[in-house]
């Protein structure tokens, strides 16, 4: 007999996969939130695993139709939410996704019982505030720490699966970095991080910022990406001037690519380090994507 309900809202995503793995393997009962319930079949690109068989239950919903996420925690004891817009889709806002989406979840929960919601913001929110996927994040964050639900907030640096973007870069043998690239950063292992947000059902701390062990310059990501690779470094270094013009020009054309770019280059121009946690290095992470080539 499983003790508690969770559902995991953005389970297909990177890190989504890894909670819903965590969860059940603490014996939970897992609820997963999905738009499209092939995806938990397959690994994905950046080893996220594949966690169909570990669900309990699907739910398809999408952020974007209100009325899909209607019922989503109806039973439910814990909800965890990595529901995000984190690349482009069409004329999709992140105003919808990170703020409204999760709003009408809290909504539904409140209206549950449910005990307790836990969600994934980011790290330097205070800094990078005028990007707008940051602005939306904290925007739910006021509505949860003002809302009667007892919550936890988890502050995470960059995931893995940014870096992933990184080696896949290394791999075409050229990179572009923003800026100096001597900006520190400690990320972390989706597996790493997951494990705190379970941690986080089971304790009562409103807030946990977190980054992974190793701390990094972005040039020293980059470089250990090419080491992985067995290729020698080959980085060309962009300007921020540059990307604030292209951000610029890239705003008047096209605004989902903008909002990505605006946060790349914010989160490029100052240190992300985070109290450091988990066990995962990225050195291992790269080697094992290229034993995958
Ligand atoms: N990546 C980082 O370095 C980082 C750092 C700090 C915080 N965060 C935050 O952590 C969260 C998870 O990040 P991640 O890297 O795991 O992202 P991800 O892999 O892109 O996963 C996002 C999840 O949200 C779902 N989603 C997106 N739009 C939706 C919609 N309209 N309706 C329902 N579900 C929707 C995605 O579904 P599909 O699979 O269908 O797309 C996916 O399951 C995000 O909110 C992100 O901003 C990320």
């Amino acid at each position: 007999m499983k003790q508690q309900k969770v559902l995991v809202a953005g389970a297909s995503g990177y890190l989504g996969r890894h909670v819903v793995k965590e969860f059940a393997e603490r014996g939970y009962s897992v609820r997963a939130l999905v738009r499209n319930p092939e995806k938990l079949a397959a690994e994905g690109e950046n080893l996220e695993p594949a966690v169909a068989d570990l669900v309990d239950e699907v739910l398809t919903g999408d952020a974007t139709d209100l009325s899909t996420l209607k019922g989503a925690t109806k039973g439910v004891d814990i909800v965890f939410s990595c529901m995000g817009l984190t690349k482009p889709q069409g004329n999709i806002t992140n105003e919808q996704v990170d703020h409204l989406g999760n709003r009408a979840l809290l909504e539904d929960a409140l209206s549950n019982g449910v005990k307790k919601f836990i969600y994934v913001s980011v790290f330097n929110a205070e800094k990078t505030h005028d990007v707008e996927v940051v602005s939306a994040h904290e925007r739910f964050v006021e509505d949860l720490k003002s809302s009667s639900m007892p919550h936890t907030v988890i502050r995470p640096t960059g995931f893995f699966s940014d870096m992933g973007m990184f080696f896949s870069m290394a791999r075409s043998g050229h990179m572009f970095l923003l800026g100096e690239g001597t900006n520190r950063v400690n990320p972390i292992h989706g597996a790493d991080l997951a494990a705190i947000c379970v941690d986080a059902a089971e304790k009562d701390v409103p807030e946990i910022p977190a980054g992974g062990p190793d701390t990094y310059t972005f040039n020293e990501t980059v470089t250990l990406a090419f080491e992985a690779l067995g290729k020698k470094p080959w980085i060309t270094h962009v300007p921020m001037w540059i990307g604030d013009a292209a951000l610029f020009v890239t705003g008047l054309v096209n605004k989902p690519l903008a909002g990505v770019m605006s946060f790349a280059i914010a989160v490029s121009s100052l240190d992300s380090v985070a109290p450091a946690k988990g066990t995962r290095h990225l050195k291992d992470f790269y080697r094992e994507l290229a034993a995958k080539d």
